[in-house]
């Protein structure tokens, strides 16, 4: 079978909602032991797909140590970490910042990026994968993402230097820059103006589902993406490569025939 994780064993963090437990059910489908790792309860998702889960606040490396640990225990050298576990304080311009919101937000969608490369390239055999879930927002600017942007830009730069530190290791390190996902973050704000304002700006039109985010996740697991490292690869809708066609008329003088030099 292309793109088996048979006999594999995967943790997700933030795998109890959204695109993390699209990537479990994903994972899992392809054979894989996977652990769910969340600050919520996560039971009834491992229950669903036979896997495993654990109470972890991916900020506290402690936690992310124990739960690398308790893994290996459990299930066996980790083979597959996705690092998805975030926060998403959108609507936050830099005046709205306080210590208490940069330093959670790094906290959880920085640092515990950086704590789950470290705790689980450690338990890792050679040859793993390490994926990174970032954002669009990441790549190019968004109106009041003033801690978000900046925590989903820092997953980027941790992706590279963590692939560059693990390649000897064979251990590749990727990152998906999502779009704007049918999550419960988003669909879950009552009449979030986000929605229809992305629908218009994305080219294809439309939020992605989580699910077509998750194939990604599955491709960069498997055995078939082991020369792939490194990479930053947006799943967004073609929003990163510009905004969506519209009426933009040609001026007189091309329609006429004409053109100035
Ligand atoms: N939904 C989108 O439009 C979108 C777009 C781009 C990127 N992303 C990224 O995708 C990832 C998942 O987002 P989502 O929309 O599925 O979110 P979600 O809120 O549906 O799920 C996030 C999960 O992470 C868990 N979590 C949060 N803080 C945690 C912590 N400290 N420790 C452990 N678990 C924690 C939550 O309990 C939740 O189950 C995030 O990294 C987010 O930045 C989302």
């Amino acid at each position: 079978m292309f793109f088996s994780l048979q006999g594999k064993v995967a943790i997700v963090t933030g795998g109890a909602s959204g695109i993390g437990l699209a990537i479990a059910r994903r994972l899992a489908a392809a054979g894989a032991r996977v652990a769910i790792a969340d600050r919520n309860d996560a039971a009834p998702v491992a229950a669903e797909i036979g896997g495993m889960a654990l109470r972890v606040d991916v900020a506290v490396e402690d936690q992310v140590a124990a739960l690398v640990a308790t893994v290996v225990e459990r299930l066996g050298a980790p083979d597959i970490l996705v690092n998805n576990a975030a926060i998403q304080p959108l609507g936050v311009g830099f005046d709205d910042l306080t210590p208490a919101l940069v330093e959670r937000a790094f906290a959880v969608n920085v640092h515990g990026v950086a704590y789950g490369i470290k705790h689980a390239a450690r338990a890792m055999r050679d040859g793993g994968r390490i994926l990174n879930t970032a954002s669009f927002i990441g790549l190019i600017g968004a109106p009041r993402a003033a801690v978000y942007g900046p925590t989903r830009a820092a997953v980027v730069q941790q992706t590279r230097l963590a692939a560059m530190e693990l390649a000897p290791r064979a251990i590749t390190v990727n990152c998906v820059c999502p779009g704007t996902v049918a999550t419960p973050a988003v669909t879950g704000i009552p009449d979030n103006p986000e929605i229809p304002f992305l629908e218009k700006m994305t080219p294809l039109g439309r939020l992605a589902q989580p699910d077509e985010v998750a194939a990604v996740f599955h491709f960069l697991a498997s055995p078939e993406a082991a020369y792939l490292t490194g990479a930053v690869i947006p799943v967004d809708g073609g929003i990163t490569a510009g905004w969506r066609e519209h009426d933009v008329i040609a001026p007189p003088q091309v329609r006429e025939g004409r053109w100035v030099e």
